[in-house]
């Protein structure tokens, strides 16, 4: 059978003070009255006839919210601590049969484009039944230092190269035959668990320790606080022999900072001044004098004043900040 994992874990700390604690980015209804995890359920719900939600304590109560209310049945996998996206994709693989293809997808990108989507999963689909990992290539548009970059040929996967500096995403970029991982992932469960094995055999062994002695998909923090934190693309998508890539067509955009957010409202039509000055949130009419390219971002309780080159330490805030969260 086929799954859809959505990884829910994360809090979206790039984006404070838009994400908080108590309702990261991906429940934030801000798409028409949905929110990107809606968005995400919606859009698989035709391949997979299978739903698990790898999430937190504090959110697990938003995602039952929204897939209650579309009636997708799903099974809940409910981490105590974060221990990163290496553990909670081996929980998913441990809680399927192991010829169960998982389509594993986070639950925070903007994707446009259902016809590229579906030829894409599709093909992925077969090429995990096959025995790969299937990972999904979007052309790169600038030396962004928060994705993985895959070389390739063809379907062929070359290396994987989790977050290079500036200077090597540059050099990746004018080389040309890289591609942005899109941080979703296609495969058989005992594949990944394999892979995962040979070469995490401590996360491997300790995620199946802590899964063993979760109850109902809840598990227990004193044991999960064993495993390495460590994510999927560092631990397998660097090292597996098996990978391959299949090329994203759809429009994709991952909302993960504010640059991001920046050029996508960007080219939604968003105002941003001559100097490229941004207002995020508020209808105030607000002036910027001697700074360019900066961001302003209102909300009720808390603003952020940032350039734009800064976004990625925007999480260095968060952690400061619990009170406000
Ligand atoms: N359940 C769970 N538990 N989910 C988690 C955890 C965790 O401990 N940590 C992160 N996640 C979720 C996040 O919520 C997100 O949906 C997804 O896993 C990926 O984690 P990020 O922290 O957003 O990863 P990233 O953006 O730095 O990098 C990944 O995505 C990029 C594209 O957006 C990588 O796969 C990159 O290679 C990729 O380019
Ligand atoms: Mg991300």
């Amino acid at each position: 059978k086929i799954s859809h994992v959505i990884l829910t874990g994360g809090v979206g700390s790039r984006l404070w003070p838009l994400s908080r604690k108590s309702r990261p980015k991906q429940y934030l209804p801000i798409f028409g009255g949905k929110s990107l995890f809606e968005l995400t359920a919606e859009r698989n719900n035709s391949f997979a006839g299978n739903v698990i939600v790898v999430g937190s304590r504090d959110n697990c109560h938003l995602s039952r919210e929204i897939l209650e209310k579309n009636s997708i049945q799903y099974l809940d996998i409910v981490e105590a601590v974060p221990r990163n996206t290496a553990a909670a994709i081996a929980f998913a693989a441990f809680a399927s049969d192991p010829d169960d293809v998982l389509i594993v997808t986070p639950s925070d990108h903007v994707i446009e484009g259902a016809e590229a989507y579906k030829d894409a999963i599709e093909e992925a689909i077969e090429k995990a039944h096959q025995g790969f990992i299937v990972t999904f290539g979007v052309h790169p548009t600038k030396p962004e230092t928060g994705y993985g970059y895959i070389e390739h040929k063809g379907d062929e996967v070359v290396s994987f190269r989790e977050k290079p500096n500036q200077v090597t995403a540059q050099m990746f970029i004018d080389k040309g035959n890289f591609l942005w991982n899109s941080g979703m992932f296609c495969f058989k469960a005992s594949v990944l668990l394999d892979e995962l094995k040979a070469y995490q055999p401590e996360v491997y062994q300790k995620s199946l320790e802590a899964w063993n002695s979760s109850e109902d998909g809840r598990l227990i923090e004193e044991i999960s606080m064993e495993i390495p934190s460590i994510s999927i693309d560092y631990a397998v998508m660097e090292r597996s022999k098996k990978i391959k890539v299949v090329p994203a067509i759809f429009r994709w955009s991952d909302l993960g900072s504010f640059d991001s957010v920046y050029d996508y409202l960007k080219n939604m039509g968003h105002k941003v001044d001559e100097f490229g000055n941004m207002v995020i949130g508020t209808e105030h009419y607000t002036a910027f004098l001697g700074l360019e390219n900066t961001i302003f971002v209102h909300t009720p309780n808390a603003n952020l004043i940032l350039h734009k080159d800064h976004s990625q330490e925007v999480k260095n805030i968060y952690g400061q900040l619990e009170k406000i969260n």
